[in-house]
């Protein structure tokens, strides 16, 4: 694992952006799992930026969706499809026909699960994978305790993530408490993996992933010991943490 401290905000957005269009200018049909959340905005924007300037083909790519809310449709305000579309899938010009989807408001969700995990056997797994760090040290909604070969499943949002995602709807009853995520499974054998932290709420967090033992209680630690894992920090989620 490589852990890569930057100055602040702005400077992680550019690095994520930078390292990610290396990879699917290297890569440019992969299969490309991304988190929604506030930490990957910046680089989607970037990510943007370079396409609109001819820098960037992102038509061949094929999207995973990470996690969803359990019972909303894609047309709810709180989708977090509909969050990944507007922030990464039309900014880069992904045609909707190209995102395998983890659809919260169909009949069968363990169906829809299913047929994700083949989905991402069929493409052969992922090439990259965008993720966020929850405050619980969750990946995607892989709430603790959750073992590494946890599939694609449904889930019950931890106190945390209700908590912190109560900040995207504007209160805590506006946050589903059941969701679907991309198992451990299909994150942990990505071929590349990035991680973006920023902040200061996410410290400790983040020392217990690169420091603390490797445990079910911070789904992150897995990571550990992984040499395609890249982390990107700001100095405020770094704190005493250097460079690795
Ligand atoms: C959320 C999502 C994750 C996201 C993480 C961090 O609850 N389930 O996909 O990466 O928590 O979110 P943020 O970037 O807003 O801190």
């Amino acid at each position: 694992m490589k852990l890569i401290v930057v100055k602040d905000y702005q400077a992680l957005s550019r690095e994520a952006a930078h390292r990610g269009a290396e990879e699917l200018r290297a890569h440019p049909n992969a299969s490309v799992v991304a988190a929604t959340g506030d930490t990957p905005m910046g680089m989607y924007a970037h990510l943007a930026e370079l396409r609109d300037r001819g820098e960037l083909d992102a038509s061949g790519l094929r999207l995973f969706q990470l996690d969803s809310y359990l019972g909303l449709s894609a047309d709810d305000p709180r989708s977090l499809y509909g969050w990944m579309k507007r922030s990464l899938l039309d900014p880069l010009g992904i045609p909707d026909e190209r995102v395998v989807r983890l659809t919260g408001d169909a009949p069968d969700p363990d169906s829809v699960c299913e047929a994700y995990d083949a989905a991402v056997a069929a493409a052969g797994g992922i090439d990259l994978a965008i993720l966020g760090l929850g405050r619980n040290g969750h990946l995607g909604f892989n709430e603790p305790p959750v073992q590494v070969d946890a599939p694609t499943r449904v889930v019950a949002l931890a106190t945390e993530s209700i908590e912190s995602n109560a900040s995207y709807w504007g209160g805590q009853d506006r946050v589903p408490r059941r969701a679907l995520t991309a198992g451990m499974s299909v994150l942990l054998k990505s071929r590349a993996i990035l991680v973006l932290v920023s902040g200061t709420r996410k410290q400790e967090i983040l020392r217990r992933t690169i420091e603390g033992p490797i445990t079910p209680d911070v789904p992150a630690s897995y990571l550990q010991h992984r040499s395609n894992v890249t982390i990107i920090a700001d100095r405020d989620a770094a704190g005493s943490l250097s460079a690795q």
